[in-house]
């Protein structure tokens, strides 16, 4: 039998795993859903042991689809939802609190506090990134400052903290490795991009003790090996990164200027940097795209929070639709939106606005407006949102990328990609596997099993299905984004005093 690497999806609103062979072929997928909770107006929240218990099950039916014993594995890679933040009891093992979603915005006065009193620059220069509830310090701040276990067991030197992949290298491990990636230990807003570490004057700024942390590893390497008791076989994890990073390796974008965008809940789009440290002065994130031994990759980012999600709204609490891919005919039964706009802030706006105050906006409705146009007003927020983030990578890097490479579930809707192409006025590209995240994972566990030479052979992986060219010139482009302009200015500061 040729070789055989798991690679692990875990996202939120599901997790995945996916069994693939040397050339990227998928062998066997498992998935199990798993629940968010919203216990209060702006709080997301997951059990611990639910996100475990969902991949462990995951795993299994990957294996089991593939016909693969664990012991057969050559490797295990990791991508996960990032920031999302855990806590545990070293000692029993036990998580003390639930985890507290990226989503969440409890932290936001937090934030506020540490903005009022200047810290923001700080947060800004060291980390890459912004002074916002997204990221895990103000999470973990959160949780030692109300819930009276979380602080006891930090007292004690118990209590662990962990994005979801130090809690997943716990749980396979059986409780031996509390150990971090760091392009997941990027997304905390404790780690100095610069020196790669967790950085003292970050940690207490937040108030976070040492004691808790993960030690930061790179995403490739001898990350962890599997307890017998949890997969009946010791088996190398040998790959971790943040979802999107993982997305970035699985499009193969390792050159500086390569982009993807990933169309999920939310939509997420990086570029590859290379090793210089990425800075924007229009609302962009600098992250890391992977940490090698010896060599690090960095990645400029724009996140915006809704995407497949205002598709999940119509579908589920408007009731417009049956099902998701239901959007894709509705909306292409008409030649456009007929006027109507939609502004899906529901959260706020992320990269490149960060307006939290900002609300949803729906205008330009007249009596002629059909589901079919909000179907199609839809799909065009998801496109003009991107758009924004990309103008942003332009205005940043003095120029566009020459291609948008996309994946995620909305990337198999055609009409939502000749919109993205069309607004962009660049090409988009659909590989032959969108299943990206998943296979970027697999990628770093090949990189670290010592399989792959170095990044630049995970195009091998990497086939192209589908290629959009845009069929818009300047002048419609410029009129279309004036339109969605207008409207944004009617979202923004919505909720605010
Ligand atoms: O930053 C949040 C992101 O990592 C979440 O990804 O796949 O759960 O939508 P996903």
């Amino acid at each position: 039998m040729g070789t055989r690497l798991l690679a692990l999806d875990q996202g939120t609103t599901s997790s995945r795993a996916m069994v693939v062979d040397e050339d990227g072929r998928v062998l066997g997928v498992g998935q199990h859903p798993l629940a968010c909770h919203y216990p209060a107006p702006g709080w997301v929240e997951q059990d611990p042991e639910a996100i475990w218990a969902t991949q462990l099950a995951a795993i299994r039916d990957a294996l089991a689809a593939a016909g693969v014993e664990a012991a057969e594995l050559r490797a295990i890679g990791i991508a996960n939802q990032r920031e999302t933040t855990v806590v545990w009891d070293r000692e029993s093992g036990r998580a003390v609190a639930p985890a507290v979603v990226w989503q969440c915005r409890r932290s936001a006065p937090i934030c506020e506090a540490l903005r009022a009193a200047g810290r923001e620059p700080l947060v800004r220069e060291r980390t890459g990134l912004v002074l916002d509830p997204y990221f895990s310090a103000s999470k973990l701040a959160w949780l030692l400052e109300h819930v009276p276990e979380v602080r006891r067991l930090a007292d004690q030197g118990r209590l662990a903290f962990g994005t979801v992949d130090s809690w997943l290298l716990w749980k396979l491990s059986g409780g031996a490795v509390h150990r971090t990636d760091r392009t997941n230990a990027a997304r905390t807003a404790l780690l100095d991009l610069c020196t790669g570490r967790f950085d003292p004057e970050l940690l207490a700024l937040f108030g976070v003790p040492a004691s808790c942390l993960p030690e930061v590893v790179d995403s490739v390497g001898p990350l962890a090996e599997t307890d017998p008791s949890v997969l009946g076989a010791r088996v190398l994890v040998s790959g971790v990164a943040g979802d999107q990073q993982a997305a970035l390796a699985g499009q193969a974008c390792t050159e500086p200027g390569m982009a993807k965008a990933t169309y999920g809940t939310g939509a997420f789009v990086l570029l590859q940097t290379g090793p210089a440290l990425p800075s924007s002065s229009h609302g962009l994130l600098g992250t890391l795209a992977w940490s090698l031994p010896g060599r690090r990759d960095h990645a400029l980012e724009g996140s915006v929070f809704v995407a497949g999600a205002v598709i999940q709204w119509l579908r589920d609490d408007l009731g417009l639709l049956e099902r998701a891919e239901d959007s894709a005919p509705l909306a292409a039964s008409v030649p456009d939106s007929g006027g109507l706009v939609l502004v899906p802030a529901f959260t706020g706006l992320g990269a490149p606005h960060w307006d939290p105050a900002a609300r949803g906006a729906l205008v330009g409705i007249s009596r002629g407006a059909t589901r079919a146009h909000l179907a199609r007003a839809a799909l065009e927020a998801i496109a003009h949102q991107v758009r924004d983030v990309l103008v942003a990578m332009a205005e940043d890097l003095g120029g566009p990328p020459g291609v948008l490479r996309v994946d995620g579930g909305a990337a198999r809707n055609d009409l939502l990609l000749q919109l993205q192409a069309d607004l962009l006025g660049v090409p988009v590209e659909r590989p032959v596997v969108t299943e990206t995240t998943a296979l970027g994972a697999a990628c770093l566990a090949a990189l670290g099993a010592g399989l792959l030479p170095g990044p630049e052979a995970f195009a091998r992986f990497w086939r192209l299905e589908r290629r959009f060219e845009p069929t818009t010139d300047e002048a419609e482009r410029a009129r279309a984004q004036a339109t969605w302009q207008r409207a944004l200015g009617r979202a923004r500061g919505w909720a605010g005093p």
